[in-house]
């Protein structure tokens, strides 16, 4: 008898035949996220369970089922995941760092051009046929070539943002709580400073910190305001890393000068006022949403549960310890 996997929303195709050759599978086959009562009842009697960011696997779901072999998420980031009460109950918890760094990095970069080019207020100009010739100050916007690049954790992907940076002749700052070699040697150059400096020093300010409790609302009404007046920020990390209240309030006011957001502190809800903003560019969490990354994710989340499941070490875990007990 195969393994039980729940799965709770639809793959891409290699991915669902990897799958339905190593498990017997149960699929969540409603194009919507499911609610908490329902994941209990699916993850009942299941070895293994699959999940996306959006699903909250919280300590009720994995008290309901103990005995679950593994818990393998779609998804670099894992704060959708109650990983204390899994190591209560020795249940690895996989995710997919390292596939999506490059796809998230160039949508970080689509922001921000947008956001600071206009790209969206005009092509909805252009389309509502406003368009009456070239006109010397129409769709003013700001330069990135040779600007000043702030990138708040500077991890896998803050890397790659930075490193990007290289053919706009960008100066880069950074902030961590560690040193990036990688990106202080040439040709980045970047700098480490303290939040502070980043924020009154850089013309794009780019976040790509995990969500912890200590980076909720790292960016609120304090550090906004410290941001120079021509400045953008661009989120494509956790929504609740800023206060998104805050951010409205420094966008109308013209605090700073737009932003690029992916991420929302309420997902899928966007703060009251947000979407009345000319000044923000505000695309749907799609940071990793190619059609290459998206299915090598879904496909190296499937390879997770099927080594954990087979005894192997998985490609990707987040609590190691659970094997070391
Ligand atoms: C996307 O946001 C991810 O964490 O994979």
């Amino acid at each position: 008898m195969k393994p039980k996997i729940y799965v709770t929303r639809n793959l891409p195709k290699p991915a669902l035949d990897k799958l339905e050759k190593n498990f017997d599978v149960e699929i969540n086959s409603e194009d919507r996220i499911l609610t908490k009562k329902e994941l209990i009842k699916k993850v009942k009697g299941k070895d293994a369970l699959l999940c996306l960011l959006t699903d909250k696997i919280d300590s009720d779901v994995i008290k309901s089922n103990p005995d679950l072999k593994v818990i393998s998420n779609c998804a670099v980031g894992f704060d959708n995941i109650d990983v204390k009460t899994a190591n209560k109950h020795r249940i690895p918890v996989c995710n997919t760092p390292g596939i999506l760094t490059e796809t998230t990095a160039d949508l970080t970069w689509a922001l921000m051009l947008s956001a600071a080019r206009r790209i969206v207020e005009s092509d909805k100009f252009n389309r509502a046929g406003k368009f009456k010739g070239w006109d010397i100050m129409l769709f003013l916007g700001s330069d990135v070539y040779g600007k000043t690049l702030g990138i708040i954790g500077a991890g896998r992907i803050g890397t790659a943002v930075a490193e990007r940076s290289v053919g706009f002749n960008m100066k880069v700052l950074y902030c961590d709580n560690r040193r990036n070699k990688e990106i202080e040697k040439s040709p980045v150059n970047a700098k480490k400073v303290t939040l502070d400096r980043l924020l009154t020093c850089s013309d794009f300010v780019s976040l790509h910190v995990p969500l912890t409790k200590n980076t909720i609302h790292l960016i609120g009404e304090k550090e906004l305001k410290k941001m120079k007046k021509t400045a953008y920020l661009i989120n494509t990390s956790r929504g609740p890393v800023v206060d998104e209240s805050a951010l409205v309030k420094a966008l109308k006011n013209k605090w700073i000068a737009g932003a690029g957001l992916d991420v929302y502190e309420n997902e899928p809800r966007i703060a009251k006022g947000l979407s009345k903003l000319d000044n923000a560019v505000l695309t749907p969490h799609t940071g990793s949403a190619s059609h290459e990354t998206r299915t090598l994710m879904a496909l190296t989340a499937v390879e997770n549960a099927i080594r954990i499941i087979k005894g192997k070490k998985p490609l990707h875990i987040v609590n190691p310890e659970v094997f070391g007990r």
